[in-house]
């Protein structure tokens, strides 16, 4: 098969394309990817010469570009995960959220259709997806795959509208088509824009620690390479024309998950237990920040026996070791660009 994932080059879509290269020597894994200031060629070196890997760097969006790499690599099957994936972004920009999740995703439908000439056998369309499109919880109950949509960000609307794309285009033409929303995920290669890798960054160069509101809001956290395991499971077991919730029934309240990291890290850099909790710094809370993600993974559970494989406490020191033996890809990543969002970001609120 040749399987065409998009967003190779970010956070989750790097593992995934690793996972995949090693595991199927016999498909050709075919990585599309704008190279945004989330997407990084370095998340991936480690399998750049691969015999079976390709790499484009394209846009979801451009309608002729997408219509040429399908005809290049005669794609079989998408795994879709190219986005604009932050939600205090979405919240500063929602525009590009707009065009790149809807409109990104409704053009790779459309060429997908094209090239596969309505003939969908041996064909998927599996689209990435997030817990938030649920909306917010409050202290009790889960989201499920028929809970209600109920998206409150732009980010989540955006990926909302584009889980809808898919499901039309599963309905009305018969394109096999699967869809997994999961939960918060953590672990190596994440851009320090979210939560934990920007926490850690700033643990190291004792900086302060910006906690939006009260710090009470909760997540659900997986860690990334059981979230890459899930999607595997799902794209060669997962029944067409089905959602699979996946999630690690692992609930935080931020502070807590905060008192948690600053533990582990201390303990790592030698310094005193509790030297970093000076750092937090409460600020402005996010507009419109949901309170409560909670996810049911029975489903997956029951249906196609996956189960996150890591303890928590366990995923977040391989995480903040990673982050430690890895200064230099923070370094990169964090120089430039990064500098600039996080002045205009943060400058308000610290
Ligand atoms: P990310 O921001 O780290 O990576 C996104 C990748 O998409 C980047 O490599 C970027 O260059 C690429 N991209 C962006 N716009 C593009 C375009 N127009 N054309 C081609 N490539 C483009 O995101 P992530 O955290 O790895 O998330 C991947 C997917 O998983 C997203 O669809 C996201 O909604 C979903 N998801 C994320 C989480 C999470 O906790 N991070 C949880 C559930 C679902
Ligand atoms: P984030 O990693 O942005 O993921 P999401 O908003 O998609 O859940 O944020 C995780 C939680 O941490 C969320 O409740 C917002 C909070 N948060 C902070 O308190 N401070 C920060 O600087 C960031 C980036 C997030």
């Amino acid at each position: 098969m040749n399987i065409l994932i998009t967003g190779g080059a970010g956070f989750i879509g790097s593992h995934v394309v690793r996972q995949f290269v090693h595991k199927y020597p016999e498909h050709t894994i075919i990585n599309l990817d704008l190279l945004t200031y989330a997407g990084n060629l370095e998340n991936i070196n480690d399998v750049k010469d691969a015999f079976n890997y390709a790499f484009e760097k394209a846009d979801i969006r451009d309608l002729e570009a997408m219509r040429s790499i399908f005809k290049k690599h005669k794609v079989d099957r998408v795994i879709h995960l190219a986005a604009e994936s932050h939600v205090d972004r979405s919240i500063t920009d929602p525009l590009v959220f707009v065009t790149t999740n809807v409109i990104g995703t409704g053009t790779l439908l459309q060429v997908a259709k094209e090239a596969w000439k309505d003939d969908f056998e041996g064909k998927l369309f599996y689209h990435v997806s997030t817990d938030e499109v649920y909306g917010s919880l409050g202290d009790t109950g889960f989201f499920y795959e028929d809970t209600p949509y109920d998206p409150r960000s732009p980010y989540s609307a955006s990926k909302a509208s584009s889980d809808h794309l898919v499901r039309a285009f599963g309905h009305t033409y018969g394109m096999p088509i699967v869809i997994s929303n999961c939960s918060n995920n953590y672990g190596p290669y994440q851009f320090p824009e979210k939560l934990l890798p920007l926490f850690i960054n700033n643990i190291i160069h004792n900086k302060p620690l910006p906690v939006y509101g009260k710090g009470i809001n909760v997540r659900d956290w997986l860690y990334v390479e059981d979230h890459a395991a899930a999607i595997d499971t799902i794209f060669h077991n997962g029944k067409q024309g089905e959602t699979y919730n996946i999630g690690g029934h692992n609930e935080w309240r931020n502070i807590d998950l905060i008192h948690l990291l600053i533990k582990q890290t201390d303990e790592k850099l030698g310094r005193a237990e509790g030297t970093s909790k000076e750092l937090i710094t409460y600020v402005t809370d996010r507009a419109g920040h949901d309170m409560r993600y909670a996810i049911d993974a029975t489903k997956i559970k029951d249906e196609l026996g996956w189960v996150p494989s890591l303890q928590f406490e366990e995923g977040l020191s391989k995480t903040i070791d990673w982050y430690l033996e890895n200064k230099e890809w923070l370094e990169n990543v964090t120089s430039g660009e990064y500098r600039k969002y996080y002045a205009k970001h943060y400058e308000v609120k610290l």
